[in-house]
């Protein structure tokens, strides 16, 4: 694994890959909050609208976690009833999102919080979701997000993910490699993410794969408690 470099409660440089991404994704949310929905409008209501409806329909009622809230984005498609809570680590992205919950009148709990370490006991949700936020991840961590994410839902929950995909056509490679610097300083994010390859070490189980957008987006809808693999760290 490539150790991330960090600076620990003393200021002092330590290898801790969990500090080092906290750090990126702090840096990149605090100043690109004010413009986010400005910036990602146009994809939003051309395509990432109606993928989260489809995402959506997969969720359970009863208590959801949205983790990576970031301003909001997926709060219109929460199901009517359910007891929401948001986390992210940024505090500029959660501002965004609460004065959205309070245009749409909705009571959603928001926290500032690493999906790494989440504050919550075990199998608290019935569904956990998490949109365009693993593709923050690097490859070292997504293991353990993955099982930080099924440690906090209840057997017989699900998991909903929607994030980009490395492509296998031709022009959309070229698009996600034109666009990836930008992707990396603006929102500390990747197109190939590599979460998918973990499913199994986290005890996952996909019950829905789909690939969208010309297979540069997946949605994935998992079930925790198929037993762990070994080797996994
Ligand atoms: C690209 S935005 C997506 C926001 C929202 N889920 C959506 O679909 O529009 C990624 C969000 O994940 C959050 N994030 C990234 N890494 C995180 C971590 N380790 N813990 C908590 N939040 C994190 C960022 O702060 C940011 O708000």
């Amino acid at each position: 694994m490539s150790r991330a470099r960090s600076l620990d409660a003393r200021g002092e440089e330590s290898a801790d890959p969990v500090a080092a991404q906290a750090r990126e994704v702090l840096r990149a949310y605090e100043r690109i909050a004010p413009v986010y929905d400005v910036l990602d409008g146009l994809y939003e209501w051309s395509w990432k609208r109606r993928l989260r409806a489809e995402l959506f329909a997969h969720a359970l009622p009863g208590r959801l976690l949205d983790v990576g809230v970031g301003t909001g984005c997926n709060m219109p498609f929460y199901p009517p009833g359910s007891e929401v809570v948001g986390i992210d680590a940024s505090p500029a992205m959660l501002a965004r999102a609460r004065a959205r919950a309070r245009r749409l009148g909705l009571r959603v709990e928001l926290r500032q919080m690493n999906l790494l370490e989440l504050a919550f006991p075990d199998g608290s949700f019935d569904t956990v979701v998490a949109t365009f936020v693993l593709l923050c991840l690097p490859d070292a961590l997504q293991l353990p997000a993955l099982r930080e994410l099924a440690r906090v839902t209840r057997p017989g929950g699900r998991i909903l993910l929607l994030d980009y995909h490395r492509s296998s056509r031709t022009a959309v490679r070229w698009w996600m490699r034109l666009l990836s610097a930008w992707l990396r300083w603006a929102f500390a994010a990747r197109f190939d993410p590599t979460t998918e390859q973990h499913l199994a070490d986290a005890g996952l189980e996909p019950l829905v794969r789909a690939h969208r957008m010309g297979d540069g987006v997946t949605l994935l809808v998992l079930a925790p408690g198929a037993r762990e693999r070994d080797g996994g760290s």
